[in-house]
Parts: C-alpha cells; structure tokens; sequence
C-alpha cells in the first residue's frame, strides 16, 4: 500500500524559508512566519525565558504523565493571562496552536456536525487544511479590501448574516494572519451583536496577544465576549471556544505549548471536551 499513497504537496512556507536560507542576498528580510526577530534576523531567546528555564531545570521533581488536560498550575494562569475576570473559564493545554484548533475542529465534527465554520477571506492559510481535514464545513466572510487597505464592514457583516444558529465564527483576537488589520472596539462590539442575534459560537485564535499592543489591550475582544457570555446561547457545546498561544508570546515555538480555553458553565463541554482530547 505504500506505492499508492500520493506524495504531500510541499508546504509553500517551509519552502518560501528554505529558499530563503539560499538566498546570499545580503538585504535580504524574513517576513514567513509570525515570530519575533531582532535587527540581525535572528530569533532570541528572551531573558525571563531563560531564567524560567533554569527554575524549571532546579525546581522539576518528576517527568511522570501530566494529567491528559495538561499542567495544573499553568491552565490556572490562563484566565488571568487574558484579562479575565470571573473564574468561569477553564484552559486545557495543547502542544501547539494547529493542534488547539484541530482538537475544537475534531470537536465540532463529533458533536456538531451540521455546523459550518465561518472563516475570513484571507486567512492563515492552515485555518482551511485544519478544519478541511476534520470534515467540517467552511464558508468564507470577506474580511479585506486591498485597495482601500481596511476591513470592509458592512460586507463581512452582510456575509455573516447567511450564517445559520449554531454555527461556528472563528476570529483573529489581534494582529489579524496575514492582513495585520484588526476590528476596533466598536466593531468588535457589533460582531458580539451579531454572535448574539444569530446564535453563533465564536472561536478566538489567539495567536499574537501582546505583539499589536499590551497583553490585556490585546485580549480586549475576549473579555468583551467574555463579560457579555450571558447573552450567548450556552446550550450544550454552543460556546465561546478561544485558542491561545503562549509560545509565540514568549518566542517559544519550538516549545509549541498553547491552550483551548472553554466556559465552565456548559456541563456537556466539559465532559466531551477531554473525550475529544483522547482520540
Ligand atoms: C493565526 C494563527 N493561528 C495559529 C497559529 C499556530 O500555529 P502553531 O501550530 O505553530 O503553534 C499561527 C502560527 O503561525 C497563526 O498565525
């Protein structure tokens, strides 16, 4: 059976970087993947992150199992992390933000089949392989307009209008992948309106917080969806579902640590969320 399986197409990005590597241009610039460079190019190894590590490397007891939804102290943190107030949201950890998605995509396809996943025109380009190879379906909603170089509201919203209840919205919390063009606060304000008229779930990708603005400025659309919770429909999986990255944050990619943050108030969430988990 091996002769038949089909050879993955090359990934473009990892392509773009090697042919970048090759390069001998001497001005050349890496814009490939959001990670944080210094003025010579290169991908440091922040000073907090070190000191962590040593703490870790002295203070570590045991390389025992973590439980399956993660490390204790560091799910704890995650509220406070975003901003969050109330202690109504529980965090499980992922390695990485592909596999944070896949799981809430994975989620989606046992539980809520029928559901489509709206997506922004454009978008980081494995947000369609993610949730393409679930078996979920996707919708696009315009999100840029290159001439005028800004979100093109009153479109997006006219797009999401077609949306059916329970469908899903996955939104850039900040530094929107590739635009780099995010929805003010009151935008923000308007798209919880429509989440809320037409009963959809929203799904933050949290991948940038803390690179646009402050930590918590940038977490602001989450504590917004957050404080306004009760107004969402939390019937069985119909929920707020934010993906947040912490590697990206600390320059740890290769660390790939990231977490799916879910509302407590949902029982049903609750006990399939860690079912999904041990597919
Ligand atoms: C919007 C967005 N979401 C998620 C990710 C997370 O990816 P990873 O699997 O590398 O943690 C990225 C990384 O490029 C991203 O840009």
């Amino acid at each position: 059976m091996f002769n038949t399986i089909p050879i993955a197409p090359k990934d473009q990005i990892f392509s773009l970087i090697q042919q970048y590597n090759n390069d001998k241009n001497p001005d050349k610039i890496n814009l490939l993947s959001g990670v944080y460079r210094d003025a010579d190019g290169n991908v440091p190894i922040l000073k907090s992150v070190h000191r962590a590590e040593m703490e870790l490397l002295q203070e570590e007891k045991s390389k025992d199992y973590l439980d399956i939804e993660g490390d204790k102290n560091y799910r704890e943190c995650i509220p406070a992390l975003l901003g969050l107030k109330n202690r109504h949201f529980d965090a499980i950890q992922t390695p990485g933000g592909t596999s944070a998605l896949r799981l809430v995509a994975e989620f989606i396809h046992q539980f809520s089949p029928t559901s489509t996943v709206w997506i922004s025109n454009p978008t980081w380009i494995n947000h369609h392989n993610i949730f393409k190879a679930a078996e979920v379906a996707i919708q696009e909603y315009p999100y840029y307009d290159a001439t005028k170089k800004e979100i093109p509201f009153d479109q997006l919203l006219a797009s999401l209008k077609k949306a059916k209840a329970g469908d899903f919205l996955l939104l850039h919390t900040c530094c929107h992948n590739p635009t780099g063009c995010d929805f003010s606060k009151e935008q923000w304000k308007t798209v919880l309106e429509l989440v809320t008229q037409l009963s959809l779930i929203p799904i933050f990708d949290n991948a940038y917080q803390g690179f646009a603005e402050e930590l918590s400025e940038d977490a602001y659309p989450i504590q917004l969806f957050a404080e306004n919770s009760h107004k969402l429909r939390l019937q069985c999986h119909h929920n707020t579902r934010c993906t947040s990255h912490f590697l990206i944050r600390a320059n740890l990619q290769r660390h790939r640590i990231y977490e799916i943050l879910h509302h407590k108030l949902c029982p049903n969430l609750l006990q399939h969320l860690p079912e999904t988990l041990h597919l």
